[in-house]
């Protein structure tokens, strides 16, 4: 006998959209959320750089709009990049008040009211003309995970399953979805799940790259799902390569933050020439596809099998205080910055394509939503902007609770 559980909201994904999405409904009906290992894994548990959000009297929305816009290389929804930016603010402040705590100017203040955005440091990355990135150090997708885990664990109204990983979307002879089909992978059972509403929040698909800076978990499940159900998908040719991710002659691999660029270190070529200057003006915070392809062409012309990154910039009391986790896991791989120069090479990173869904994450099916990075809403175009992605999961994840 196949064991069915039946619940008012089906979500699929631990990650920053499906853990949203959960919080804000559990008070409204019974939700069971699946993810496919520990409740953390995710992307959304790596992100370094942190969340995109017009938080300083000197940065205005047309700002963030127009540099997502360039990034996006002219294929973005121009519309939904406006909502998206708009919508921020307000759903940053809501993780503050469910807990999350970003990193503030002053070692004093770390209590700051959420109405206080502009006392929260604020970091830069490659394509944004001013500084509006919150981060919890270099550990902001792990705090972001932790907070939303405190507030729904023991929650009456969530049953948590860890270690199910979806297989497929049940779809009824009318073409609306009534739950997924899983795989309870320590039970090794199969199990149907039904729900009036299901959220598609299984994140991206880094891993069908050989190298990637996406945790094993990421290998474009929500997309195969839905497309297997007859749903459109969009512009999965464009995915994102990382242009910094460690490079270790073993394979074994990390980000290293585009926010280490924010704080000045420049790329260089392995016989020392800084050659950012000559792609893009910029230079190293040219946006993230354009500085990718300047370190692949700068590898094949020269031969080169990586590049380095310079952080003498910064000092080393500054560096250990901003980087912390990327710092020790250069030191494990034996590399001392700021003093050593990392190497480092692209890596595939995000995927700016994904389901179809319009401006309320509602996709072709009804009763199945989509949010996050499995999802395609436009706003991305060719090219995501560097930690944009956290902040469209948290739109949508919104939007779909709106929708359900
Ligand atoms: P995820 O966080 O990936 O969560 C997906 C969830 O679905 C996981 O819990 C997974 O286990 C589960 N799952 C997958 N398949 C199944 C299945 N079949 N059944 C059940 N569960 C399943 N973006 C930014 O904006 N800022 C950053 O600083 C940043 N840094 C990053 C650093 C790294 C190293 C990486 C890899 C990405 C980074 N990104 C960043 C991108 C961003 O983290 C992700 O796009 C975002 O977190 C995606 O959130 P999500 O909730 O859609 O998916
Ligand atoms: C980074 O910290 O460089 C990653 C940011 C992102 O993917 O948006």
């Amino acid at each position: 006998m196949v064991e069915e559980y039946q619940s008012d909201f089906l979500v699929l994904g631990s990650g920053i959209a499906g853990l949203c999405f959960a919080l804000e409904l559990a008070p409204k009906g019974r939700v069971t959320l699946l993810t496919k290992k520990e409740d953390f894994e995710s992307n959304t548990n790596y992100a370094q750089g942190g969340i995109a959000c017009v938080s300083s009297a000197e940065d205005s929305f047309e700002s963030h709009v127009q540099d997502t816009l360039r990034a996006g290389a002219g294929l973005c929804n121009e519309e939904a990049v406006r909502e998206l930016v708009k919508d921020g603010p307000p759903l940053v402040h809501q993780l503050i008040d469910w807990g999350v705590h970003f990193t503030t100017t002053s070692k004093e203040r770390t209590e700051v009211s959420p109405q206080d955005l502009h006392l929260y440091d604020l970091g830069r990355e490659g394509g944004h003309s001013h500084r509006r990135i919150l981060h919890a150090k270099d550990l902001t997708g792990a705090e972001v995970e932790r907070a939303l885990l405190d507030c729904l664990r023991g929650h009456p109204n969530v049953t948590f399953l860890e270690h199910h990983t979806a297989i497929d979307l049940l779809v009824d002879e009318d073409r609306v979805c009534s739950g997924a089909v899983a795989m309870d992978s320590f039970g090794e059972e199969v199990k149907i799940f039904r729900a009036k509403v299901t959220l598609l929040a299984t994140g991206g698909l880094g891993r069908i790259y050989l190298h990637t800076t996406n945790p094993a978990i990421a290998t474009g499940d929500g997309v195969a799902m839905a497309w297997r159900a007859g749903l459109p998908v969009a512009n999965l040719e464009f995915i994102q390569f990382h242009p910094t991710s460690f490079h270790s002659p073993s394979g074994d691999t990390f980000l290293i933050s585009e926010a280490v660029r924010g704080e000045d270190a420049i790329l260089r070529r392995i016989d020392g020439e800084a050659f950012m200057k000559g792609y893009h003006e910029l230079a190293d915070l040219a946006p993230r596809d354009i500085v990718a392809r300047a370190i692949d062409t700068e590898m094949k012309n020269h031969g080169h099998p990586h590049v380095y990154l310079d952080c003498s910039a910064m000092s080393p009391e500054f560096f250990a205080e901003r980087f912390p986790a990327i710092q020790k896991l250069c030191n494990d791989h034996g590399v001392y910055p700021p003093h050593d120069w990392i190497p480092v090479v692209p890596a595939a990173h995000y995927s700016c394509g994904g389901v179809v869904s319009d401006r309320n994450a509602c996709t072709a099916m009804p009763g199945l939503l989509v949010a996050g990075e499995v999802g395609h809403t436009g706003i991305h175009g060719a090219n995501r902007l560097a930690s944009n992605s956290l902040l469209e999961a948290l739109v949508y994840s919104h939007r779909a609770v709106l929708s359900a």
